[in-house]
């Protein structure tokens, strides 16, 4: 166990270190999350052992300002912090220690607090918080927010009047800000908030000027010349003086409403304009407030209740490489597990190495993690303060890690570097084998990953042509399908099974599941319906093709460059030769099970609207859009609140983050295949609806 006074001084300086870069750089060394954990143990330990407490504890000041160019000014009324909680039951107990008539709800905005001292009415001075006393004077920035007056408006104004709020940067522009911040080749910020702290500490106000900066009040400090009988009835004030006030505030009566306000918004968390870290509950009478007092930290009447965080922080350990279907070679981050958004996130993809060199991150480094709701984790840049020296560049691989290969690019400018061993590479082997079985193919229930990679390393498949001859006795030869007892076990049995059952297959799902680059389920379907046969399709020309509806040029020539490989051809004719449908009859029987006749018939997307962005392996964007509306589905080019569905590809710019901004349902593009065959229904199933990491 460790000394309780060595544990104190340790979390001390850590949490007065974080504090101090929190509140006087741009850039913190500590998570909010982790902040308020460490704060907590602290507490607890001087809870325990009263003699640790001192005046330098950071349970007892709010921070401590840095030292810069910016003239301190001293605050009339200090500027407190808020006490937290982080569940329903601390909320209840709170709200039983501090019964009130009437609280205040409102949104905990994740910003930049500030003070803005009124005098007669003019800006005299606006300041950061600083350590609580004393901030910087940031006026010269502060005045170029749009939406803070200058002057207040009215007679009735008080002689002297401090407003606390939050600075903040809308999340829609901060997306635009990093893209622009990109193309201009300076550092992206790792989130709005860094923004926001970034743009008001600009030594030229034109910088802040250029920024679309916002704030919200959420308080006042001293006042002179007016008293306000409650917090809600100030806030009025403060609006018709000109003030900004936020829409969302409520003021309620009871322990239930304040829950259900918690509730709202934690399930609504991307709808306001701005990033939220919580709510705050406030007593809403100020003779409640005065009687109630503060401690040296917070006051008693008001409480943060904060969600859990989306963003976190953690170590990048290692950049690997993961290889896929087609052979492109992708960069992922392996890093310490960590709790984000609900759930344990270790693995992120980079995308490719211009990813990583945009990013910025290196080996090594305690990155910025973020994870909204379902979306796609993303690490979003390194903390560079946190480096100590051994952090190391990720260089990119030359060669394929799983077979050696020398990597190419494809197309000149390609991002991506893909292997050209598509035939045996065992790791394009085992994605493709591993597609072949999924729903939205030939939908093969005992054939998953771990079994794809046992029937390869086995050695009873050298590529998917052997597949459908697998016999009883091969089986026993593998571990995932042998039993103990040296025969088969019931998956393997199952395979056997599914195997036959599936040769029966309709044309347009063995054409998917030939993995021939960009021939999704749509031009597959489109192809089945007016070719009705898999050798018409390999005898009709380019321009027949391209003619058929779904289909087109980039599609039609991946077929006709497809059918040129011999080793491609021999696998049809394997499976042809075990007994696999090649041919529909035309036109379609109707099947019941599994409607797969035109794609018209298949209204799973009926009234939904769908956006697709970046590019996807197994459609064209007009493909994509083609299989959207063929499902009776709508194909939107802009992100709304009425979009039901994002499908997120590859390079996606702001759309994707517009969506998670909305808070919207987003796909990857195995997810988008499951929601054309299924429709909404068929992302509940908790396999891979949710985007995946190589
Ligand atoms: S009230 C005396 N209300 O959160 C009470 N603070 O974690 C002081 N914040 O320092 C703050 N939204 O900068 C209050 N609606 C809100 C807020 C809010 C964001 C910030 C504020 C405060 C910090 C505490």
């Amino acid at each position: 166990m460790t000394n309780p006074a060595t544990r104190w001084q340790e979390l001390n300086q850590e949490l007065l270190a974080a504090s101090d870069a929190y509140y006087g750089s741009a850039e913190p060394i500590l998570s909010d999350a982790a902040y308020d954990e460490k704060l907590r143990e602290l507490q607890a330990l001087e809870a325990d052992h009263p003699g640790l407490r001192s005046e330098t504890s950071a349970t007892s000041r709010v921070a401590f300002a840095r030292t810069t160019d910016f003239a301190p000014v001293e605050h009339r009324q200090r500027m407190l912090s808020l006490d937290n909680v982080f569940n329903p039951e601390e909320l209840a107990g709170w709200l039983a220690r501090i019964p009130a008539e009437s609280y205040l709800c409102e949104l905990k905005i994740d910003g930049l607090a500030v003070n803005l001292r009124y005098v007669d009415g003019r800006l005299e001075v606006a300041a950061t918080r600083g350590d609580g006393r004393v901030g910087e004077d940031i006026t010269a920035n502060v005045a170029t927010i749009a939406g803070i007056p200058h002057r207040l408006q009215g007679r009735d104004v008080p002689t002297l009047l401090e407003v606390r709020g939050e600075v903040f940067f809308p999340t829609q522009a901060f997306t635009e800000l990093n893209e622009a911040l990109e193309v201009a080749g300076q550092n992206r910020f790792a989130n709005p908030r860094n923004a926001a702290a970034g743009s008001l500490r600009q030594k030229d106000p034109r910088v802040t000027a250029s920024r679309p900066l916002r704030m919200i009040a959420h308080g006042i400090g001293a006042v002179e010349g007016k008293e306000f009988p409650s917090q809600s009835a100030a806030y009025e004030a403060l609006a018709v003086w000109g003030l900004p006030v936020s829409e969302a505030t409520r003021v309620v009566h009871s322990p239930e409403e304040v829950l259900a306000y918690v509730t709202h918004h934690g399930d609504h968390r991307h709808d306001a304009s701005h990033e939220i870290d919580g709510v705050v509950i406030k007593v809403d009478a100020r003779s409640e407030q005065l009687r109630l007092g503060a401690t040296s930290r917070a006051p008693r009447w008001a409480i943060a209740y904060k969600y859990p965080p989306e963003e976190v922080h953690t170590r990048l350990l290692d950049i690997r490489i993961g290889g896929g279907r087609t052979g492109r070679c992708t960069p992922f981050g392996m890093m310490e597990p960590v709790l984000v958004a609900g759930s344990t996130v270790a693995m992120a993809t980079l995308h490719n190495a211009h990813e990583v060199v945009r990013k910025g991150v290196r080996v090594g480094d305690v990155v910025v993690l973020r994870k909204a709701g379902d979306v796609i984790p993303e690490i979003l840049a390194p903390v560079v303060s946190l480096r100590d020296g051994t952090e190391r560049d990720f260089v990119m691989a030359t060669h394929c890690p799983s077979c050696g290969t020398k990597l190419v690019q494809q197309r000149l400018g390609d991002k991506d570097l893909r292997c050209p061993n598509a035939r045996s590479c065992p790791s394009q082997l085992r994605e493709r084998l591993f597609a072949l079985a999924a729903r939205g193919a030939f939908d093969i229930e005992a054939l998953g990953a771990v079994g794809a990679r046992d029937l390869l390393e086995s050695g009873l498949l050298i590529d998917e042509g052997g597949l459908f001859t697998l016999t009883a006795d091969d089986l026993v030869r593998t571990s995932v399908y042998s039993s103990r007892s040296g025969g088969v076990n019931a998956t393997g049995w199952k395979l056997l099974e599914n195997l036959e059952a599936v040769k029966q297959q309709p044309l347009w799902r063995v054409l998917v599941a030939l993995s021939i680059r960009n021939v999704g389920p749509t031009a597959a379907r489109a192809l089945a319906s007016r070719f009705g046969s898999i050798e018409r399709i390999r005898e009709a020309s380019v321009e027949e093709l391209a003619d058929t509806e779904g289909v087109g040029a980039v599609i039609a020539q991946s077929l006709k460059d497809w059918f040129e490989v011999d080793w491609h051809v021999a696998i049809v004719e394997s499976w042809a030769a075990a007994g696999v449908t090649m041919a529909d009859e035309l036109p379609e029987a109707p099947d019941t099970d599994e409607p797969a006749g035109s794609a018209d018939d298949m209204q799973t997307l009926a009234g939904l609207t769908v956006v697709v962005t970046g590019s996807l392996e197994g459609f064209t964007r007009d493909g994509a859009k083609e299989a959207i509306l063929a499902r009776g589905g709508k194909a939107a080019g802009s992100v709304s609140r009425r979009t039901n569905f994002v499908v997120v590809g590859e390079n996606a710019g702001s759309k994707a983050a517009k969506a998670e901004e909305l808070g919207l349902p987003i796909l990857d593009e195995a997810g988008f295949v499951r929601l054309l065959e299924l429709g909404p229904a068929g992302l509940s199933g908790g396999d891979g609806g949710a985007p995946v990491a190589p």
